[in-house]
């Protein structure tokens, strides 16, 4: 036959020949264990790490939350520089809107009638003194002035009340892939259970409102301590006083 017809022979054999592997039955205990441990070695691949370890059966989907807080809160104070001045949410709260997180005001340095022109810097220095009080002569320089003077810092802080402040955080959280939600605040929570609840690990183990002086407690801090703090911004001395 020509070279055509082998092609036409391998055809033939391809479409009408039928093949299947044969079974061979080994009697050997070695070959039969050796067998039996690989098959066992991949059930313990195929159960143990996919299904157990790496959880291969489970979907995963990114969170999509969402935290809002608000905080309430009163304070008033009553000082020689001030005189009686009552404090609010839109007074201590600074700035009033911020991404998963809030600030709270709790200490501050009063710096009345400040005007641009020249005065005496709050350090001692040598150099073109004027007097900053009446025994110690500091730098003049060109700023706000009075300068501001954070070497005394309001103690105890001025806004220590804001301890007794609560705010409500509200977080919810949204799986897309699953359309799941949830929130913090569950279903069955009134509007006037929120008005009045305030967070307790025993007693309100539901309620989204925490006073803020507990919240630093968990934390292992003391509030009142915390509140001291200014963030002290140092002041440059100039340093072209003239001798
Ligand atoms: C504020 O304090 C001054 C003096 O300490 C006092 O005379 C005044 O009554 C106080 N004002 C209020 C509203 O408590
Ligand atoms: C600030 O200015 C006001 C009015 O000009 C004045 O009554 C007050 O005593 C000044 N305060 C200080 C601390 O100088
Ligand atoms: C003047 O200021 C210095 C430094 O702040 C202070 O130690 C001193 O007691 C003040 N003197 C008077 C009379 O206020
Ligand atoms: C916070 O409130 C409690 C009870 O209402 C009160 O005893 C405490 O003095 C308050 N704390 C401050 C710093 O005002
Ligand atoms: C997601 O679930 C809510 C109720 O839980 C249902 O009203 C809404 O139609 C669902 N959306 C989709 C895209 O399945
Ligand atoms: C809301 O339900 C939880 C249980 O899911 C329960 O423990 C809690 O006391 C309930 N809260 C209110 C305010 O009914």
């Amino acid at each position: 036959m020509s070279g055509g017809g082998g092609c036409c022979g391998e055809l033939y054999s391809c479409v009408f020949d039928y093949s299947t592997p044969r079974i061979a039955l080994i009697k050997s205990r070695k070959v039969g264990l050796l067998n039996r441990v690989i098959q066992l070695v991949i059930l313990a691949y195929v159960i143990g790490w996919v299904f157990v370890w790496e959880k291969g059966y489970q979907e995963f989907d990114t969170v999509i939350s969402s935290v809002t807080s608000k905080v309430k809160g009163v304070a008033a104070t009553n000082t020689s520089e001030l005189g009686f001045r009552v404090w609010d949410v839109a007074d201590y709260i600074i700035p009033p809107q911020e991404e998963n997180a809030f600030f709270v005001m709790t200490n501050l340095i009063l710096t009345p009638n400040q005007t641009q022109r020249q005065c005496p810097e709050v350090r001692v220095q040598t150099g073109r003194c004027v007097a900053y009080n009446e025994t110690v002569k500091t730098c003049e320089v060109d700023a706000w002035c009075p300068v501001e003077n954070d070497l005394t810092v309001p103690k105890p802080a001025f806004l220590g009340s804001a301890e007794n402040f609560t705010v409500l955080i509200k977080n919810n959280i949204w799986y897309p892939k699953f359309n799941f939600s949830k929130r913090n605040i569950l279903p069955n929570i009134s509007t006037e259970y929120l008005k009045s609840c305030i967070y307790d690990r025993v007693n309100n183990p539901f309620c989204p409102i925490f006073r803020l002086g507990s919240l630093v407690e968990e934390a292992g801090e003391s509030f009142q301590d915390m509140a001291l703090l200014v963030c002290a911004e140092d002041h440059i001395v100039s340093k072209n006083a003239l001798q």
